[in-house]
């Protein structure tokens, strides 16, 4: 990972340095705010790597790098609003401390600012990464509406929620790399396996995400654990729990499902989850895509010692705690 880190570094310090109006300060105080809180940075650095397999320098790779995590740090302004979670990266979201309407401006800037990146590019490849770019945009936001709508559902299948964290989350990792591919002029078939990469690595991601959000340490996590629980978001932990639970364990569930108290609702559901062993079974789950993207790597064009950075990556997302 520490190789990864200068990666990071540099993603970091290029959004550190970008330069804001101080007026409005209801709409530039939130974008500074949000950009200095850190963040994994995984998606522009898996588009860093992407390019750097083709030799693609880092003045041509590092906007669209850039405009990627714009890009996610908008989607994750509007996710607080709709998941109503209060604390983002160790720190109030920003509909928390300012209000609703601020966050959703403010967000918006961040969209507009993504495309204002990629807007700078000086190759040929502009029309790859827009259409690219924007097929991915309007799947995120189809995989947040079937993750909002399945809160109120009962019954969601694992196929139907591997195919809502497949938009909301995965197509994401899955461009980022590939718009690094563009860049560097990767033929077709590189370019598929590459975003399979991306995208398997998304699914485990995603789960990872989800089993953090009930197990993760409060004092290191950044965000509220058991958030899902208490929206009642379908989870792969919830689905594959009811999926596995006795009748008895159904019925505690429900009635949990239902519980006001929120600390007693996430405490006793955890319970239940564990009387299941839920967790080892999403971590299954999650291995099974991590290994999907190994494979689908294997077959992109390039001399396997290329491509270790993406397998450290990958290795380093499946040991995360936040
Ligand atoms: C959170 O993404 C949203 C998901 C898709 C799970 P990250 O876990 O990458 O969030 P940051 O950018 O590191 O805060
Ligand atoms: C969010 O999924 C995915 C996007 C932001 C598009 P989650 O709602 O699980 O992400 P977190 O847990 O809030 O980071
Ligand atoms: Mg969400
Ligand atoms: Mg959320
Ligand atoms: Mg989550």
């Amino acid at each position: 990972m520490k190789d990864l880190q200068a990666y990071l570094n540099k993603i970091d310090t290029a959004l550190r340095s970008w330069e804001l109006p101080g007026a409005p300060n209801n709409l530039y105080d939130p974008l500074r705010y949000f950009m200095t809180l850190g963040g994994k940075r995984i998606r522009p650095v898996f588009t860093a790597l992407g390019a750097e397999l083709y030799g693609v320098s880092e003045e041509e790779y590092l906007p669209v790098a850039l405009a990627v995590e714009m890009f996610h740090n908008f989607t994750l302004v509007h996710d607080d609003i709709m998941d109503k979670a209060p604390l983002r990266r160790g720190k109030p979201t920003v509909h928390e401390k300012w209000n609703h309407d601020i966050a959703l401006l403010s967000g918006d800037v961040m969209l507009v600012k993504a495309y204002q990146l990629l807007g700078t590019h000086k190759g040929n490849h502009l029309g790859e990464l827009l259409d690219l770019f924007n097929k991915t945009a309007v799947e995120v936001c189809e995989g947040q509406q079937l993750d909002m709508d399945f809160e109120q559902r009962k019954d969601v299948t694992v196929d139907a929620y591997m195919g809502m964290i497949r938009l909301k989350t995965s197509v994401l990792l899955g461009s980022a790399i590939e718009m690094g591919a563009i860049l560097g002029h990767a033929q077709k078939e590189d370019r598929q396996n590459l975003y399979a990469f991306g995208e398997n690595i998304g699914l485990a991601f995603q789960i990872q995400d989800d089993i953090l959000d009930l197990y993760a340490d409060a004092a290191i996590f950044g965000k509220q654990v058991g958030g899902d629980v208490i929206a009642n978001k379908k989870t792969l932990l919830s689905l594959l729990a009811y999926q596995h639970a006795t009748s008895e364990q159904r019925v505690r569930l429900e009635a949990l499902s239902v519980l006001d108290h929120a600390e007693l609702k996430v405490i006793q559901t955890r319970e239940i989850y564990n009387e299941i062993g839920a967790k080892a079974l999403c971590e299954k789950e999650m291995l099974e895509h991590h290994n999907k993207a190994l494979v689908a790597l294997t077959s992109v064009h390039l001399p396997e010692e290329q491509k270790q950075k993406l397998k450290d990556l990958a290795d380093f997302l499946l040991i995360r705690n936040v």
